[in-house]
């Protein structure tokens, strides 16, 4: 086992992540400012293989031409320099005041025409360095009252803009896939797009929604009381897992950011075993064990390993980089563990037991018709429904075989 990242691990983190100065609602700064090219060194360093940015964490909102261009200049140096790649970039559209009521559905329509123009200029950036994703995270787009926003001219005004930066994607021919970030709340008091089921259901309606998938947060998911692993299990069974945000979240409360594993562990490993191997249903048949969902009963993901963390508020320069290694120690140690959980036979036998693989039979036969169904007797009329009701379903061993792999303890 190996506990030492490698370019292989696919991590990447943003600069706005290791780089936050952790200012809150209640206080100031706690660290000084990063320079991107020391973020780039040291996650290198740390071995991650990619770095994430919003145009304003590379270039603060307002420089000049010649001074944006000289930061880009100096960071893709040391892009080269270390190796490091760009797999996703987004755009800052919440920072600043003018963003206060959303910016691609805020109520003023030259503010949209503004958020337009810088997503369009850090998509050219974006296709420059070579990024495969754009994320759009929404968080200003919503409300605080229910008086001030038709929800339903804001979706139309989020799926123009969406419509019109696909086209023009499309266009240059940039090799970028949009990915929705959905979040219920904060900054805003109800955000557009809460969860990933909105996400994916507002991205079908798209006029390029082939391109358009989702980037779910571990945090955001929960902060609104649900099971994240179904979501992200359900944006995988639809093709439209584009990126993920892995973190970590206490419950329902303000986003925490915590370091990947710090909040619902259990959920982490199963998060990291979907991601890994897909689905259980396929689990212990031949080459089930580790490798692509397909031997699993699943698709697995193959993308990047994202964090979207921010290190404590107090944390040193030492302590973010400590946090920033634990993120991806955390993910390892959770990969082996649901690799071991993956190939111990007592598992697959409690998965039989548990019917698990049952699952994946489909439930007519091949070439059934409703007609069969309803000429078969056994399904109706010699069905014995009390009988059934009667077995057990045996999961809590099952839990506990996975609680145990995750302790250690096998
Ligand atoms: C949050 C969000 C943001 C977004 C990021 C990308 O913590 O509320 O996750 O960090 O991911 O801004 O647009
Ligand atoms: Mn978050
Ligand atoms: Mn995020």
């Amino acid at each position: 086992m190996t506990l030492e990242p490698t370019r292989g691990d696919k991590f990447s983190f943003g600069l706005w992540t290791v780089g936050w100065q952790a200012r809150d609602p209640f206080g100031d700064a706690t660290r000084p400012a990063l320079d991107p090219v020391d973020a780039v060194r040291r996650l290198a360093d740390l071995g991650a293989y990619g770095v994430t940015f919003h145009d304003d964490d590379l270039v603060p909102f307002g420089s000049t031409e010649s001074d944006r261009d000289a930061r880009i200049a100096r960071f893709r140096k040391a892009l080269d320099a270390t190796g490091l790649v760009v797999p996703m970039a987004t755009t800052n559209l919440f920072t600043h005041p003018v963003f206060k009521d959303g910016a691609l559905t805020s109520n003023d329509r030259s503010i949209r025409r503004y958020a337009l123009r810088k997503v369009i200029r850090n998509l050219d950036l974006a296709a420059e360095l070579g990024a495969h994703t754009y994320v759009f995270w929404g968080g200003r787009e919503g409300s605080e009252t229910d008086a001030a926003k038709d929800v339903g001219a804001a979706l139309d005004r989020y799926r123009e803009a969406l419509d019109t930066l696909a086209g023009y994607v499309l266009d240059q021919g940039y090799g970028l896939r949009f990915a929705l970030e959905p979040k219920p709340n904060e900054p805003r008091g109800d955000i557009l797009l809460p969860t990933i089921g909105h996400a994916l259901a507002f991205a079908s309606t798209l006029e390029h929604h082939d391109m358009v998938g989702v980037n779910p947060e571990v945090g955001h998911e929960q902060m609104a009381g649900l099971n994240f692993v179904h979501g992200v299990a359900q944006a995988l069974w639809q093709g439209k897992l584009f990126h993920i945000d892995l973190n970590g979240q206490r419950g329902i409360r303000f986003d925490q950011d915590l370091v990947f594993g710090h909040g619902d562990v259990l959920s982490a490993f199963f998060l990291v075993d979907l991601l890994e191997h897909g689905g259980l249903a396929g689990a212990g048949q031949a080459g089930g064990a580790v490798g692509s969902g397909a031997a699993t009963g699943g698709p697995a993901y193959d993308g990047p390993r994202h964090f979207d963390y921010k290190p404590g508020r107090t944390e040193d320069a030492d302590g973010v980089w400590a946090s920033a290694a634990a993120n991806m120690r955390t993910y390892l140690l959770l990969r082996e563990r649901a690799r071991a959980f993956r190939a111990d036979p007592r598992v697959h036998a409690a998965l039989a037991a548990s019917r698990v693989p049952e699952l994946a039979v489909p439930t007519l036969s091949p070439g059934e018709t409703t007609a069969d169904l309803l000429a078969d007797r056994t399904a109706w009329e010699d069905f014995d429904p009390d009988a059934a009701a009667a077995r057990g379903y045996a999961y809590t061993q099952l839990e506990q075989l996975a609680v145990e792999h995750l302790l250690g303890a096998r």
